[in-house]
């Protein structure tokens, strides 16, 4: 089967077909999204909260990332392999940001990574970008901030909001991103920036117009042991087995049936 690309995302957005996406930390479970055809394949510092037990993702580190990164790319023959850059591996410096991004890569197996922040992380993106490193951008909720976001709260309601975010999404854009994640925003702004960029969004509480969705691969299975958030969605339930599961939640995106209203922010 033929390897997704950056470039098959791209042309997945011009072609109208939702991109289908899930977390895996591991070789089992990157294996089984990897056959049961989910597109892209994200190593997130989630794993911090849903393999490691803390509160959030502060404590990932680079070498976590590396490692779970390396697990799930022995997984992978088709998706694309986006893994995360954790908290502080990038903020310091473009030059920090790429001498991690090069460990991921180089390391971790990863095909492109993900940093989280708006406006003032397009130098660094564009630093990677240049120097031959795919990555995706991540708006809205950005976990790595719970303390600044007083919380794991819905962004971009509001005028002001809406507008930074707009302005952050065009210059992660500008800067090169080739795809940028929604996190918990109005699906009305998130259709907006999705139809007002040329590059894929892939949605996590961002409503059904976003050019993909994602979901933590323990919310949709229902495995995790403290509450998940609205947006999430247990797709185990009625299925048989995991990969049914997995299928599930694909066509439901592929279809636009997933997310509903009830998993999305007015
Ligand atoms: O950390 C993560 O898993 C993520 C995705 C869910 C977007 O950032």
């Amino acid at each position: 089967m033929k390897p997704v690309t950056v470039a098959t995302i791209a042309e997945m957005k011009r072609a109208e077909e939702k991109i289908a996406c899930l977390t895996a930390y591991d070789f089992c479970f990157a294996a089984l999204l990897d056959r049961t055809g989910v597109d892209l394949v994200m190593v997130g510092d989630s794993l911090g909260m849903v393999m490691q037990g803390h509160a959030s993702t502060l404590p990932v580190s680079v070498a976590h990332m590396v490692y779970h990164s390396s697990c799930v790319a022995r997984g992978i023959t088709r998706a694309l392999l986006v893994a995360d850059l954790p908290f502080m591996s990038y903020q310091q410096s473009a030059e920090q940001a790429l001498a991690n991004a090069g460990r991921m890569m180089q390391k971790g197996g990863a095909h492109v990574v993900k940093l989280e922040g708006g406006e003032v992380m397009a130098p660094t993106v564009r630093f990677l970008v240049d120097r031959g490193i795919p990555v995706c951008g991540h708006i809205g909720l950005t976990p790595q901030s719970v303390h600044q976001l007083g919380g794991y709260r819905v962004q971009g309601r509001g005028d002001d909001a809406a507008q930074r975010l707009t302005t952050d999404a065009r210059a992660l854009q500008d800067a090169g991103a080739s795809l940028l994640v929604l996190e918990a925003i109005p699906s009305t702004l998130a259709g907006d920036i999705t139809r007002a960029l040329k590059i894929p969004t892939i949605g996590i509480g961002a409503g059904v117009d976003c050019d993909g969705q994602v979901l933590v691969l323990q919310d949709m299975l229902g495995v995790y042991p403290h509450a998940s958030p609205k947006f999430a969605k247990n797709f185990m339930s009625g299925q048989a087995s995991v990969e049914d599961a997995v299928r599930a939640y694909i066509a439901a995106v592929k279809a636009q049936r997933f997310p509903g209203p009830e998993h999305s922010y007015t």
